[in-house]
């Protein structure tokens, strides 16, 4: 059987199987959930984007306050040598940086002399399907419990987690989180919309995660002169939508076709996010494939 995790994994400067990689049980990213993670999506052995994946992490780091544990070509040679050693040609690595394990339980900051946790894993990129994707998938809509800065890639993902739960056990694929009657984003994945041929997008506040794929979209959009409006798009507007997308490194760009069991727009994938996964395609093997 193939192996989810290829070996061998990073672990604090440290190069081993999976099975051998161990964090002390007092490690707070396990007691607090305090630590910050990326998701970088690798095609034919490619990282895609890596700049502005090590450009968040910064960017997170600093939201919880915590140095980063490498530089930027620190970063990059952990994530090379994570792409090397794995079987896939296309790959998700899985970057996570924690505030590390103290003696004792103490919510505020460790001494600094306590060294952060630093992991790092490759694992097989499994993107939809051709027939997932001609049908698209479920969505339902939950209340957005999640705290005030969504905007930071936290591991602290209990909501997301619960919602993604809600989702599954409803026979769907996301969760589209609700907050002050607007969309926000889904468990893990950002939302576009389209309605009467314009592109609606939710702006980047702290509310939503930064989306590297939501970046690509929009310069996709703006490069073949699709209409676009970045602003908060209602519930009300997301119910009466011609299209609903969910967006992420892993999903790519796929349809949500339904909405709490009614049809989105037709009740099918639609053209526009037909083309704008043909665009992304485009541009995915242009860049990274140069084919
Ligand atoms: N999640 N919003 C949330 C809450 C997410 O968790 C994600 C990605 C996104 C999309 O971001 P990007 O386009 O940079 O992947 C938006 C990753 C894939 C995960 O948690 O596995």
């Amino acid at each position: 059987m193939t192996p989810y995790v290829a070996d061998p994994v990073y672990l604090n400067g440290r190069w081993l199987p999976l099975a051998e990689a161990g964090v002390s049980p007092l490690d707070r990213g396990f007691l607090y959930g305090d630590g910050v993670y990326e998701v970088i999506p690798v095609y034919s052995r490619r990282p895609f984007r890596i700049e502005e994946h090590l450009h968040r992490l910064q960017t997170t780091l600093d939201g919880i306050r915590l140095a980063n544990p490498l530089a930027v070509d620190g970063w990059k040679e952990v994530v090379s040598r994570l792409v090397e050693a794995a079987p896939w040609e296309d790959q998700s690595v899985y970057l996570q940086v924690t505030r590390g394990a103290d003696d004792k339980r103490d919510h505020a900051f460790p001494p600094a002399t306590v060294p952060p946790t630093v992991f790092a894993f490759a694992a097989p990129l499994v993107t939809p399907s051709a027939e997932v994707r001609a049908r698209g998938v479920g969505a339902i809509t939950v209340p957005d419990l999640r705290w005030a800065r969504c905007d930071l890639k936290v591991v602290s993902l209990l909501a997301n987690v619960l919602a993604r739960q809600q989702a599954v056990e409803a026979g769907c694929a996301e969760a589209l989180l609700i907050r002050d009657g607007c969309i926000k984003e889904g468990a893990a994945s950002n939302i576009f919309v389209v309605k009467d041929g314009v592109l609606l997008a939710p702006p980047k506040t702290r509310l939503m995660l930064p989306g590297i794929t939501y970046d690509v979209i929009l310069e996709l959009a703006e490069r073949h002169g699709q209409p676009l409006e970045i602003r908060e798009i209602s519930e009300v507007e997301l119910r009466a939508a011609d299209e609903v997308w969910m967006t992420s490194s892993t999903k790519e760009i796929l349809a949500i076709t339904t909405l709490d069991g009614a049809p989105v727009g037709s009740g099918r994938p639609g053209p526009f996010g037909e083309q704008m996964w043909q665009w992304y395609q485009d541009f995915k093997n242009t860049v990274m494939r140069n084919n």
